[in-house]
């Protein structure tokens, strides 16, 4: 009797409780963030099976499909109803050879095709939505083999008010997808609206934390109400808002994110033309450094070679697919005087841990023109009690905008004439960023270009609308004058 009761305890203890069999919090996807292209900022309502199979094209041809924009996702408008069984049916107009056949040749492609619906009655361009739909609507995707899902929140019927009404609005589209049994990343929409980043990571891959972007760096828009001048809290999400407008609002919710679950900053403007080149380059670092996903959302017919040299700047890519995937923190923000035509003027300083003890660090100028800057590590390594270590140790500090890939060469890959150099250029099908940092690949660490002795301060001149971008790695190199904090490597 003894002996059956010690098994049976055994038995017990030797069982792993089903709640902690998963490593991430819903599934195994975006363990990184996930990187793609979605048609929505450049094209809204102008799709169909050409744009999505020669922009994919496109992207493998100028490489950027193999530094990691593995999903193509289609947004709104691309249905005709449902049919007298209840399934939704894409419009044949559009889509002549069907769903099934864009998944088959994006995969042929070597991408992941993304689909898009609503958990609402419509979607957002009133096409018909998925609520009370959502196990035939899963059912539907995953027959034609869809790998992602972006699934938005307007026509709610009022299904939303508190977290806990729209969280389970949410859940149905979770359960529905796991029940077909295909891998579907599933990215929640629903703008910042009842707090996602307390919950969502409970429920999806990723949630949106704002309204909708607009391609500007920082022009104030009636229609993006809520700013994040004094915390984020916010009942209407609105339309319209500018980068800074984002940031300021994910300075706030941006810890939440986690390996698995991500707060979505919205998609990429880079390439639109409303924003110049600094400013593009302000978009991108802080997306990639808050751990957003990175969904360009360009015209790769009109995209030019300074969209390119950004979008496909390894050293950046490496800080957001970092496998630690701890976003960057906001350690301090100061208004400053020389303010825009909008009125807007201010500095910030970003920093945050990666993967194999190094740091990242940003130097935010959104001020109307170039400064010097300068953080402490006493800044950068703020820790809530005590000192933090790391501000008596002694740091490299590489910048991870130097070794970017130039205009010229992108101009000759847009062209078709060239390729992308090694040692500017990562493959990630050859090697993941996890294993290239691990093996310190060169290419993602950018260009050294000093070190900063212990409780020292680092300075930069940063452009106007611009970032200084630093990976901060333990020194090896004592390059350091007697005299000075920080030594420059002639730049
Ligand atoms: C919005 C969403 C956009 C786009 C649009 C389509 O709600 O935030 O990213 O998907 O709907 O109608």
């Amino acid at each position: 009797m003894w002996s059956s009761f010690f098994t049976a305890i055994n038995a017990l203890f030797a069982t792993p409780s089903p709640k902690y069999e998963a490593k991430y919090p819903i599934n195994d996807l975006a363990v990184t963030p996930q990187m793609g292209w979605n048609n929505w900022n450049a094209f809204a309502c102008s799709v169909n099976e050409h744009l999505l199979l020669s922009t994919a094209e496109k992207l493998a041809a100028v490489g950027l499909r193999d530094i990691g924009y593995q999903y193509i996702v289609l947004d709104d408008c691309w249905s005709l109803g449902r049919d007298e069984m209840g399934n939704l049916r894409y419009d044949p107009a559009k889509f002549p050879h069907g769903m099934k056949y864009v998944a088959d040749q994006l995969h042929s492609m070597g991408f992941l095709f993304g689909m898009y619906s609503d958990a609402g009655s419509y979607t957002c361009a009133r096409y018909a939505g998925s609520l009370g739909y959502e196990e035939q609507d899963a059912k539907t995707f995953a027959s034609w083999d869809v790998d992602y899902l972006k699934y938005d929140n307007c026509f709610n019927e009022g299904l939303s008010g508190s977290p806990k009404i729209t969280a389970e609005r949410f859940r149905a589209m979770k359960h529905a997808l796991k029940s077909t049994g295909r891998s579907i990343l599933y990215a929640m929409c629903n703008w910042g609206e009842d707090y996602p980043w307390k919950w969502a990571h409970t429920i999806a891959n990723s949630w949106r934390m704002s309204g909708d972007i607009y391609d500007s760096f920082d022009r104030p828009d009636p229609h993006c109400p809520c700013t994040g001048e004094e915390g984020y809290d916010c009942s209407y999400a609105g339309s319209h808002c500018s980068v800074m407008n984002i940031l300021n609002k994910a300075a706030y919710v941006v810890h939440t994110s986690m390996p698995g679950a991500w707060n979505d900053l919205d998609m990429l403007e880079v390439g639109n033309g409303g924003m110049d080149y600094e400013e593009y380059k302000t978009h991108f670092s802080m997306w990639a450094a808050l751990k957003s996903p990175l969904l360009m959302g360009n015209d790769v017919n009109t995209i030019d070679a300074k969209a390119i040299s950004i979008l496909s700047n390894p050293a950046v890519i490496a800080i957001n697919q970092d496998p630690a995937g701890m976003p960057v923190n906001r350690m301090w923000r100061y208004y400053v005087n020389d303010t825009d035509v909008y009125g807007q003027g201010e500095i910030q300083m970003w920093s945050g841990a990666l993967s194999g003890g190094d740091q990242v660090v940003i130097l935010l100028n959104a001020g109307n023109s170039a400064r010097m800057m300068n953080a402490t590590l006493e800044e950068i390594f703020r820790h809530e009690t005590g000192i933090a270590p790391e501000i008596k140790e002694d740091w490299d500090i590489y910048d991870l905008w130097a070794n970017r890939m130039d205009e010229a060469t992108a101009q000759t890959i847009l062209d078709g004439t060239g390729v992308a150099p090694a040692g500017v250029y990562y493959n990630v099908t050859e090697l993941s960023f996890k294993d290239g940092l691990a093996a310190g690949s060169p290419v993602l660490l950018g260009k050294l270009v000093g070190s900063v002795e212990a409780g020292g301060v680092i300075e930069r001149e940063v452009p106007r609308h611009g970032v200084a971008m630093l990976r901060l790695r333990r020194s090896k190199t004592r390059l350091r004058a007697a005299s000075a904090h920080q030594v420059p490597l002639g730049l």
